[in-house]
């Protein structure tokens, strides 16, 4: 009974929400001046970190207000406020650094503001408001930098750029789901289409929202933050990282878009990938990169930029970025490339640094897109240039989830609507040696995964077999098995090993005396977490 009425009340529902339900003229298009025009309240709040992270941090917003006026607030984040006051003394008022009007194609000017909190304790979590000592925003959040390194989270984007008001908003808050307390968001360029649009910009940081004012935003421009040769008027202002670029104040072309940050044990590195065909600034850029590179005091490296290495949409090539920085990032052991630009995803490996079907030892490079805009996807450009794709798909909207401790960063990529599509786990050794492991599904845990040094072997006859994939420490039982066994039976036990720290497997033995001359078999390896074979062996005499 009850489920009758539910049912005509839908279908009640259905007719009612009908086109033939509504009125003869269509409303018109709220106008885009309306939509984002600015007010004396603040808005398109956001974090830029400084080049001290644990002590200082930068809060950028906009609001029609005076450079006179323009002011945040901050405290050590009280448990309530609203009728509760701020403790006495626990508050300080903070004058903005910079106040910048961007004239804009919608009949006004969109003023910046950007205030630099200082002295502040590492790891520390704040509370803040900006203004203009009249018209305040919300109290909103943020934790500090730890000094040294700790475990954190950040999220990585692909270009947004189309459909922001509309496709993008869901990718980003879904991440933000995933990881509430993310410390970074990394934005790989493209972040909006038009590069002086006021529109854009508007809708871009409505996507992010309240999550902008209370985690740092690390963003580098693409091609089309561009216009007319020169980066987006907007960009400085509203994100004014720190002057620590190559050349800064010789190169106006990639002013405050080309940066690093150490935070937390990681080094951010962020280049400006447009400039690669003017040869004297690419050259400065990748001398300042080698250097960041070759000095680099925490144990992991991202790096990030707009143009891929390997591009994953067909016929795209970006030879002078492949030529210049992929050494670099392999000489140096840089842990993530995190890229745009293709409107596709890919990720994956050198060739020549590949140590089994599914393992490697370098860096990882990612291509992704969290926008509404796609391309059709191809790993021509990375076969034909020596790297292995180990993942791709087109028509997906996504954001990265990464994970960073101390030994391990896992890296995951996610659809937009919160399901898994792809992930690897970064093993690296207090000697700087890595595995990169694709996150364990059946299929790269069982089969032929495991290599022997050699295939014919005398009788009694040593063979080593490598492994990789595993948990660091894991046991592994190693067989031999005849290939005339039953597939269920596992063999000759032969002995034990623990995989080492980043989950690989070397183990030698002589071949039992079962294993007659003319005999063939298999390494059969199993443990917990995989149950692979190796090449078939055979015996020669
Ligand atoms: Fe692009």
């Amino acid at each position: 009974m009850l489920a009758g009425i539910g049912a005509a009340a839908l279908l009640v529902g259905g007719f009612a929400l009908g086109p033939a339900a509504f009125g003869d003229a269509a409303p018109g298009k709220h106008p885009a001046a309306e939509i984002h025009k600015p007010s004396p309240v603040p808005d398109r709040i956001i974090l830029t970190p400084t080049d001290t992270p644990a002590t200082s941090q930068r809060v950028t917003w906009r609001a029609e207000a005076t450079a006179e006026w323009a002011q945040a607030e901050i405290l050590e984040s009280p448990k309530a406020l609203g009728q509760v006051a701020p403790p006495t003394g626990a508050l300080t008022n903070v004058k903005a650094l910079s106040t910048t009007p961007v004239n804009t194609s919608l009949g006004y000017a969109s003023t910046y503001h950007t205030v630099e909190f200082t002295s502040l304790k590492p790891d520390t979590r704040y509370t803040y408001r900006v203004g203009d000592g009249t018209n305040w925003s919300e109290w909103i959040d943020f934790t500090t930098a730890a000094s040294d390194f700790e475990p954190f989270s950040f999220i990585y984007y692909g270009d947004a750029q189309n459909y922001i008001d509309t496709a993008v908003p869901r990718v980003f808050r879904q991440a933000f789901a995933d990881r509430p307390k993310a410390k970074a968001i990394v934005n790989a360029g493209d972040l909006i289409d038009s590069a002086n649009s006021e529109e854009q910009w508007g809708q871009w940081f409505q996507a992010g929202s309240f999550i902008d004012g209370q985690i740092n935003n690390i963003s580098i421009p693409g091609n089309h933050e561009y216009s007319g040769g020169s980066v987006s008027s907007f960009w400085a202002p509203q994100f004014p990282y720190p002057k620590n670029g190559p050349a800064w104040g010789d190169n106006p072309a990639i002013d405050r878009t080309a940066y690093y940050v150490d935070y937390q044990g990681v080094r951010f590195i962020g280049l400006n990938s447009n400039v690669q065909s003017v040869p004297e600034v690419m050259a400065a850029q990748t001398a300042w990169l080698e250097g960041l590179l070759e000095n680099n005091p925490n144990k992991w490296t991202v790096v990030t930029f707009h143009h891929p290495v390997y591009s994953t949409a067909s016929g795209r090539n970006n030879p002078i970025i492949r030529d210049q920085w992929g050494p670099l990032f392999e000489e140096y052991g840089v842990d993530l490339v995190l890229q745009g630009h293709d409107h596709t995803y890919g990720r994956g490996s050198t060739v020549a640094s590949r140590k089994s079907a599914t393992v490697h030892a370098s860096t990882v490079y990612a291509v992704s897109v969290s926008g509404g805009k796609m391309y059709d996807v191809s790993g021509d450009n990375w076969t034909g240039n020596g790297a292995d794709i180990m993942s791709s798909s087109e028509d997906t909207q996504l954001y990265q989830l990464i994970d960073v401790s101390d030994d391990t960063i896992r890296y995951e990529a996610r659809y937009a609507n919160g399901q898994h599509h792809d992930g690897v786990l970064i093993r690296k050794n207090e000697d700087g040696e890595r595995t990169v492991n694709e996150i364990r599904t059946p299929q790269n845990t069982t089969g032929e995964q495991a290599q022997v040094n050699k295939t014919l072997v005398p009788a009694e006859g040593r063979v080593q077999v490598t492994a990789y994939g595993y948990d660091p420490g894991e046991k592994v039982t190693v067989y031999l098995r005849n290939t005339k066994a039953e597939e269920d039976k596992n063999g000759v036990f032969v002995g034990y090993k623990n995989a080492d720290e980043l989950g690989r497997l070397t183990y030698s033995f002589a071949l039992p005396p079962s294993a007659k001359k003319g005999s063939t078999h298999v390494v059969y390896l199993d443990s917990a977490n995989q149950q692979i074979t190796s090449p078939v062996i055979t015996v020669t005499k």
